[in-house]
């Protein structure tokens, strides 16, 4: 009977200190398996006077099932456990700070060069890429600007050296793609020209789109409805144009076209300097003298020519006055015009 108890006791207090069900399962072998202590004391019942063992082995079955039962509820709460801390321990913190990566977005110089471009490419003009190391013959001569010509003064030229220079206007384009291609032709040819300019409105380097239809009976009113349908795409349906004689050598009769402005639709503001204009760009009729050089016969085709200025288009839309903020690369502006 001592035994019984001692045992029972010894199991229990042993039971509570076990932490794992790796330990368990080892004190249960050493208890309940087939040479477990207590398997051994049900063994040893034959060596009990017959008189006291029904009462012996009842008392060591009630130790058995009470230890029995303490192992289950035990093995129970430690499996649960296990659970627990495999959860917690795998668990994958999805709340973790991480470096923050940020959305890239398109300049909107490029913004508006595209846009441009779409438009142009879906009324059949083709994109034509010319150099940006260009001659002194398509950059000024064949566009009728002879060398000593006045005219090289209007704009500031970048000479890398004798006859080679950074073109200072995509009008270089017009030459190189009418030596190539025979009318009828509709191009346009967007790209980075040069001028030695240096203010809040001009930057040494920016962008052009020069623009070039050829074909039999062009005349300037082709040319209008071209500019026309231009301006309503970029500055909306309400925009009309306005054409002020100009001068440039390649184009004769030149013009400068205006826009009514976008902002106060011709009120005057501050965008239109109060004039209710805004001045996009230069075009005009091609000069005979340069269909003539790219081998064109002028009594058979003629030729309307615009270029625009897609820094200033870009300005105008951002609604920015300073050049410089297009090319200072601060996020904080770019991200304005995701
Ligand atoms: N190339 C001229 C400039 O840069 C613009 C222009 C292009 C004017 C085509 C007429 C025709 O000022």
């Amino acid at each position: 009977m001592e035994n019984t108890e001692k045992i029972k006791e010894e199991a229990l207090n042993k039971l509570a200190t076990i932490k794992t069900e790796r330990e368990l399962a080892d004190f249960k072998t050493a208890v309940l398996g087939r040479s477990g202590t207590i398997t051994m004391l049900m063994k040893g019942l034959k060596d009990v006077p017959p008189e006291d063992r029904p009462r012996v082995g009842k008392e060591i079955n009630d130790v058995r099932v009470a230890v029995t039962e303490a192992c289950d509820g035990l093995e129970k709460k430690l499996h649960r456990q296990a659970i627990e801390h495999a959860l917690i321990s795998d668990a994958i913190d999805v709340t973790i700070d991480k470096p923050v990566r940020s959305v890239g977005a398109v300049h909107p110089l490029n913004q508006v060069r595209k846009r441009l471009t779409d438009y142009f490419v879906g009324n059949g003009y083709i994109v034509y890429d010319s150099p940006e190391i260009e001659t002194d013959y398509y950059n000024f001569q064949a566009l009728n600007i002879p060398l000593d010509h006045p005219a090289r003064d209007m704009q500031d030229t970048f000479f890398i050296e004798d006859g080679i220079l950074l073109r200072s206007q995509t009008s270089s384009g017009q030459v190189r793609l009418m030596e190539k291609v025979k009318p009828p032709l509709k191009m346009i040819c967007p790209g980075r020209v040069f001028r030695n300019d240096d203010d809040s409105t001009h930057s040494p380097v920016f962008h052009q789109m020069e623009g070039l239809v050829v074909d039999k009976n062009v005349t300037l009113c082709d040319l209008k409805g071209a500019l026309e349908g231009f301006a309503k795409f970029i500055f909306g349906d309400q925009t009309k144009i306005r054409f002020r004689p100009s001068y440039f050598p390649f184009t004769e009769p030149s013009v400068e076209v205006d826009v009514s402005c976008f902002k106060c639709g011709g009120k005057g503001c501050r965008v239109c300097k109060n004039t209710g204009w805004i001045e996009i760009l230069g075009a005009g009729m091609v000069n005979r003298k340069v269909l003539e050089n790219c081998g064109i016969d002028p009594d058979e085709y003629q030729g309307f020519a615009f270029g625009l200025g897609l820094d200033r288009i870009t300005m105008i839309q951002c609604g920015i006055d300073d050049i410089k903020m297009l090319w200072e690369n601060d996020v904080r502006f770019l991200r304005m015009f995701r």
